[in-house]
């Protein structure tokens, strides 16, 4: 099924044993400048996950409001100084990932290999709308699993982990009995106490697995 989390309510799928969310982009979106990822090559400033959907970056760019852009910016970039980098975007809107470049590095000089990823991140998840569709695919989970299935989600950053973190948890608190106060049973076991992250030896071989951390959960049977 080629679809975005988002859609996963609507899809009616069975249900099943084994749920893993890998989430984020995958090295060969990196790795293509066309698809306008990484500010290391020059390509349109796409930024899609799903090129067959939706708009590309640098036509959103063109028509956002400064308001919206600005809280992007700091919503999934969690940028300081994010309306003065939203009017610059909107005074001259770019259309290639050099450009975009150029911009930040324009923007926050010394900073700029710290804030370059920081911006790509942040758009990217606007235009993907990234985090709405990790909240809907993590509401669905516990009916897509099979009684004594596993479903465990792999996120990239803390905006993502949180939710993750909170939901999950949630899920495998016992219910507590409002008028006795006493604990029932929790419909989720939580398989991960602490997030599992990569050792260094996977580290070495895979450097892209660096910031991965992998949370999750059982329903009982
Ligand atoms: C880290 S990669 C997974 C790579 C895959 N496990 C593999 O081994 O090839 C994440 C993938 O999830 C996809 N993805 C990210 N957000 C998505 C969403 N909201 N809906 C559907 N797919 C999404 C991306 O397009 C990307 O291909």
């Amino acid at each position: 099924v080629h679809a975005n989390f988002a859609e996963l309510p609507r899809l009616q799928l069975s249900t099943f044993d084994v749920i893993l969310a890998d989430l984020g982009l995958s090295s060969p979106h990196l790795d293509d400048p066309t698809r306008g990822f990484s500010f290391r090559h020059d390509g349109p400033l796409d930024l899609r996950l799903d090129a067959s959907r939706g708009e590309p970056a640098s036509a959103l760019l063109a028509k956002v409001e400064q308001e919206a852009l600005t809280l992007a910016l700091q919503r999934y970039g969690e940028l300081r100084y994010a309306p003065k980098l939203a009017q610059i975007l909107i005074a001259k809107p770019p259309t290639t990932t050099t450009e975009l470049r150029a911009r930040v590095v324009d923007w926050s000089g010394w900073r700029a290999p710290q804030l370059l990823p920081q911006v790509f991140q942040a758009l990217r998840i606007w235009v993907n709308d990234e985090l709405r569709a990790l909240d809907t695919l993590l509401a669905w989970l516990p009916t897509g699993l099979n009684p004594g299935g596993r479903a465990a989600c792999i996120s990239f950053h803390s905006l993502e982990d949180r939710r993750v973190k909170h939901v999950l948890r949630d899920l495998s608190a016992p219910p507590i009995d409002p008028l006795t106060g006493k604990r029932g049973y929790a419909p989720f076991t939580l398989l991960t106490k602490h997030a599992i992250r990569p050792n260094d030896d996977e580290v070495k071989t895979n450097p892209r697995s660096r910031s991965a951390l992998l949370r999750g959960i059982m329903k009982s049977s």
